[in-house]
């Protein structure tokens, strides 16, 4: 199949901020008294910050005002930032930046696709601020993943149409996301075993096999 651009998700794709997720989320739960684990944090790929929220608080006995929750997320996000700021363009591995460099040299335009309100702080971070052709993320978004809305914004953003543009993606709900939207995807990790992927990748480099022209 011959695309002429790919959507890349950020968190567990071009990078491993997961880590950074639970550890900040652990806190705010820690706080209020509501168990929390590495299994929970699983369930919270590709999902929105408010949707992650109530994930967490499923385990909670409490009914939460719409107020306080939006306290505790912000509250979330303020440990997260923090954590964030650690990261530094090491924290890119050369087996995501030289296949990228690679894919960029064969002529694909290259776009981000993510949930996250904070992508345009961890391509800073990485020192990626300036290197996609297109970034679509959970500010310019109404509906998140498994809503395609934040891949159909970015293939717009890149002039493309859906059927030209490949979606690389690590959770679950960012393959539903791209086929409602009518891409075809990539998956890594646990998304590698979606039963609609296009292709199941065993690494980021595999790209360079899919991706020929
Ligand atoms: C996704 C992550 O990329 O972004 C989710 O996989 C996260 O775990 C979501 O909840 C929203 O992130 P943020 O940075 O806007 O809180
Ligand atoms: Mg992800």
């Amino acid at each position: 199949m011959s695309y002429k651009g790919i959507i890349f998700d950020l968190d567990g794709v071009i990078c491993f901020t997961d880590q950074y997720h639970y550890q900040a989320w652990k806190k705010m739960a820690d706080a209020i008294g509501v168990y929390f684990d590495e299994k929970i944090n699983n369930r919270l790929r590709g999902v929105s910050r408010m949707a992650s929220l109530d994930i967490i608080l499923e385990r909670s006995g409490k009914n939460y005002s719409r107020t306080e929750k939006e306290a505790l997320a912000a509250q979330k996000n303020e440990i997260y930032k923090a954590l964030l700021h650690q990261m530094t363009p090491q924290d890119l591995s050369a087996e995501v930046k030289n296949t990228m460099d690679e894919l960029k040299r064969r002529g694909y335009r290259l776009a981000i696709g993510s949930s996250s309100k904070n992508t345009k702080l961890i391509l800073e971070r990485l020192g990626l601020a300036d290197y996609f052709d297109a970034v679509s993320d959970g500010t310019n978004i109404t509906h998140s993943k498994p809503d395609p809305e934040v891949f159909l914004r970015a293939a717009e953003y890149l002039g493309l149409d859906p059927a030209d543009c490949l979606v690389v993606e690590d959770a679950r709900a960012g393959i539903d996301a791209a086929v409602a939207g009518g891409f075809h995807g990539a998956g890594l990790g646990e998304a590698a075993e979606h039963e609609k992927v296009t292709y199941a990748l065993k690494s980021f480099a595999d790209l360079l096999y899919v991706a020929k022209r």
